[in-house]
């Protein structure tokens, strides 16, 4: 055997299970790890569990977390795994590595792990799925006019390539003013015959409003009464800012595709994500990447294609940071040893006392709605008299990590998270008020 053909054999028993030439394993090589025990009971408890520099307030912790040390251990066992020997450990971790991550993403998420499809982030997700939807001439995509650029570049790329059409409509003209009803009412206004894709977002990166994605499901639900299976409008959902935020589950949202970063609220290793879509929905998508997965591979090796999609057949293969990706099962077990619900009742407390205490100041605009159904962990507000880049800026020199937010109108964004408290978001709007003798 030459030696390019015994690499490609080792090579595929680390991505096949049914090619398993190694036939060696050994137990992986535990990293000893030893810390005082977590105290997730307590939000200083959760806050020492991350080595964020203690000199700030950190407010755009939702754009990239930082890894908690549970989430930190697991990344270091398996990146020393695959340091010590790469294919070996690759080849162990091959069978587990990646189930395990799909039962703890369905265990928080109330779904089965087969409807689960692994990604590297949100805009992976997005760009996977809506790429994959069997879309033709003629069909449209509804959207909105407040969805982030990766759901509308995404979109835009799919319905170019299928000859369907863009529709993007506004949910509100005033954010602050937005509400659950005349959100819903939008949507189902603006579905037409046409409309194959429904694609929103769980929370408004750009304003911080929180759409009601259950009651608009049931609006869509409504549109596709009597309508043909093929016909159906599907509603899919970026939902990322909810995700890690609110209680919901994902499998009571009454969606049909679900995308999120897990590297944001969840806390998950940086470069994740994951695509939930309910399993008789899978097998119409067509994959753009190819799965490195035995339901893909193994008919390649027979000279055919895979019987059908699945969420597995969804999942991009090629290697990945695996040391990342086998890590957020950690992530997942953090979250919920938190408690999904005290995580929504906490960051809804401190955004509460954040959007209370800017709408009190005469120098403020606040444009996120101060309603609980209608927003969720994003803050966003102008200060008369400066750019929210000057406000960024301002706080910043003062050590409080704010951002302005990446849309065609902006302004400037503050995001009280579970690392957060009530001392620091009071810090924060004292630094506000000052703003006005600016
Ligand atoms: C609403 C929304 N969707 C998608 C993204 C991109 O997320 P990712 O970095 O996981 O691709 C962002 C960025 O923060 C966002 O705000």
């Amino acid at each position: 055997m030459n030696t390019g053909r015994r690499s490609f054999l080792a090579y595929l028993a680390t991505t096949v299970p049914a090619l398993n030439v190694l036939g060696c394993a050994r137990p992986a090589a535990p990293v000893e790890v030893r810390h005082a025990a977590a105290d997730l009971g307590t939000w200083d408890g959760v806050r020492r569990e991350f080595p964020l520099d203690p000199s700030w307030i950190h407010l755009a912790g939702f754009l990239l977390a930082s890894h908690p040390r549970p989430v930190r251990d697991a990344i270091e066992r398996h990146r020393r795994g695959l340091d010590e020997n790469p294919a070996l450990y690759l080849h162990e971790q091959e069978r587990d590595g990646e189930a395990n991550v799909r039962k703890a993403a369905a265990s928080y998420m109330g779904v089965e792990p087969a409807e689960i499809a692994l990604t590297d982030s949100t805009t992976m997700g997005l760009g996977t799925l809506y790429h994959g939807l069997p879309l033709a001439s003629g069909q449209e995509i509804l959207t909105t006019t407040h969805d982030h650029f990766s759901t509308h570049e995404s979109l835009r790329l799919a319905a170019e390539r299928a000859g369907a059409t863009v529709r993007k409509v506004p949910l509100y003209d005033e954010p602050a003013l937005a509400t659950p009803a005349a959100m819903v009412d939008a949507i189902a206004r603006a579905m037409t015959k046409a409309t194959r894709v429904v694609a929103i977002t769980w929370v408004h990166s750009g304003t911080g409003v929180k759409t009601p994605v259950r009651a608009i499901a049931d609006a869509v639900a409504k549109a596709n009464a009597g309508r043909d299976q093929r016909d159906r409008a599907l509603l899919c959902v970026d939902g990322v800012h909810g995700f890690g935020v609110e209680s919901a589950p994902v499998g009571e949202l009454g969606c049909d595709f679900f995308v999120a970063g897990c590297h944001k609220w969840l806390f998950g290793p940086r470069g994740t994500g994951v695509v939930w879509g309910r399993q008789d929905h899978w097998p119409s998508l067509r994959p753009s990447i190819p799965a490195f997965t035995a339901e893909a591979w193994t008919p390649w090796l027979k000279g055919s294609p895979p019987a059908e999609a699945s969420a597995a057949v969804m999942t991009p293969g090629g290697f990945h940071s695996f040391e990342h990706r086998w890590a957020l099962d950690a992530a997942f077990a953090f979250h919920q040893s938190i408690g999904a619900s005290r995580v929504a009742a906490r960051i809804r407390e401190l955004n509460r006392q954040c959007k209370e205490g800017l709408a009190a100041m005469k120098h403020v605009a606040l444009h996120t709605p101060r309603a609980d159904d209608a927003s969720s962990g994003i803050v966003t507000f102008e200060v008369a008299g400066m750019t929210p880049k000057e406000v960024v800026e301002r706080l910043a020199a003062n050590k409080i990590m704010a951002s302005t937010t990446p849309y065609a109108t902006t302004y400037a964004r503050v995001a009280p998270g579970l690392l957060n408290s009530p001392a620091e978001v009071d810090a924060v709007l004292g630094r506000i008020r000052e703003l006005a003798s600016a």
